[in-house]
């Protein structure tokens, strides 16, 4: 019983009209629930602008990328009009009973945010980052560890043709966790995260030794890596002997430090948006698909302050304290292990 707003908010990630998908059709199957959709994140709840969210408009929607009510990092907080008694207000005007928020770690704060200025709110989260601590693993994550795969995988084969290092980065600001999962699966010679500093002098190290022993060396890093010391960054002559403006992305910073201290020309290739676009991974869409059934049970429940999460294969609650405010590392000992079979 009862109608409900749902959101989606940060960056969009694949399986989120998964989500969209079966949250409506739990509620509507089972619940007897209605639904609208919050517009563009947090600004469609703060503006009260909405569409209608049924049956009809779900159909067929898991295997479209993206998210079909539009996002944004517009937090709800952050302009005059985001008061809790203005969204009040919209929502009584809408029929709105309780709102669903679909998110990052950022949107899950906002949402906490919002449950303690006695706004009923229940929550997804969502990154392909997968670096929500009370989560084993987001939907999305798949789907773009595939993509950077298939990337390692077709750098590796211009590597090779050209005797060059190919240096590739993937997203994670704070973890390393698309880094790790497409580094090993591409079988890459060195992965580097942002929670586990290498020296440039260890990198070119491993990128020595696979050339020596006659194979092109590949790098996979995470964007939020960084040297020890970045000083080494700002300027660069290539072995062709131009200067090269050093670009912001560190894959970009990197490359030509690699060629410098090793002779050995090298590349870089920013994956960028490529790794979150396009049709969601099977994994990703299933995954999508049992959180948005849980968060509808959660709504029937009154369950208001809490996310769904998975723990290990069951799909469980979490309140919001548990998940916001930390990062979930890739763990030393996961790291130690696949660093013992670099270079
Ligand atoms: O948080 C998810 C993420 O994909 C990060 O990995 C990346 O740094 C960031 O979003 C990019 O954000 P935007 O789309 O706003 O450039």
């Amino acid at each position: 019983m009862g109608r409900f707003g749902i959101l989606t908010s940060g960056g969009d990630c694949p399986g989120l009209n998964a989500v969209i998908r079966g949250t409506v059709l739990q509620g509507e199957t089972l619940h007897d629930q209605e639904f609208v959709g919050y517009l563009r994140g947090y600004r469609g709840l703060v503006y009260g602008d909405v569409m209608s969210l049924d049956r009809g408009v779900v159909r067929g929607i898991s295997s479209q990328g993206g998210t079909i009510l539009g996002t944004s990092r517009f937090g709800p907080y952050t302009e005059p009009d985001g008061t809790p008694d203005n969204i009040k207000s919209h929502m009584r005007r809408l029929g709105v009973d309780g709102v669903i928020a679909i998110g990052g770690d950022g949107t899950m704060a906002a949402a906490n945010r919002l449950y303690e200025d006695g706004i009923p709110v229940v929550g997804v989260p969502k990154t392909i980052d997968n670096d929500l601590e009370a989560t084993d693993y987001t939907f999305g994550f798949n789907t773009a560890v595939e993509i950077a795969t298939e990337a390692v995988d077709r750098l590796r084969t211009t590597g090779n043709s050209h005797k060059r290092c190919m240096v590739l980065e993937v997203m994670g600001r704070h973890a390393g966790w698309i880094a790790m999962f497409a580094g090993t699966a591409g079988g890459a010679h060195a992965i580097l995260i942002p929670e586990h500093p290498e020296s440039l002098e260890q990198i070119c190290e491993w990128v020595r030794s696979v050339q020596d022993r006659g194979r092109s060396p590949m790098v996979v890093v995470a964007e939020g890596f960084t040297l020890p010391d970045m000083d080494e960054a700002h300027s660069h002559k290539g072995l062709d002997g131009f200067n090269r403006p050093r670009l912001g992305g560190i894959a970009e910073i990197l490359a030509p430090l690699i060629e410098e201290k090793t002779g050995i020309e090298t590349r870089a290739t920013v994956l960028g948006h490529i790794q979150r676009g396009g049709v969601p991974s099977a994994w990703d869409r299933v995954l999508g698909t049992r959180f948005g059934q849980a968060v509808s049970n959660m709504v029937a429940d009154g369950a208001w302050g809490q996310m769904v999460a998975l723990r290990g294969m069951s799909v469980e609650r979490v309140p919001f304290s548990e998940a916001v405010g930390h990062t979930k590392n890739v763990p030393l000992e996961q790291y130690l292990g696949a660093r013992a079979i670099f270079g």
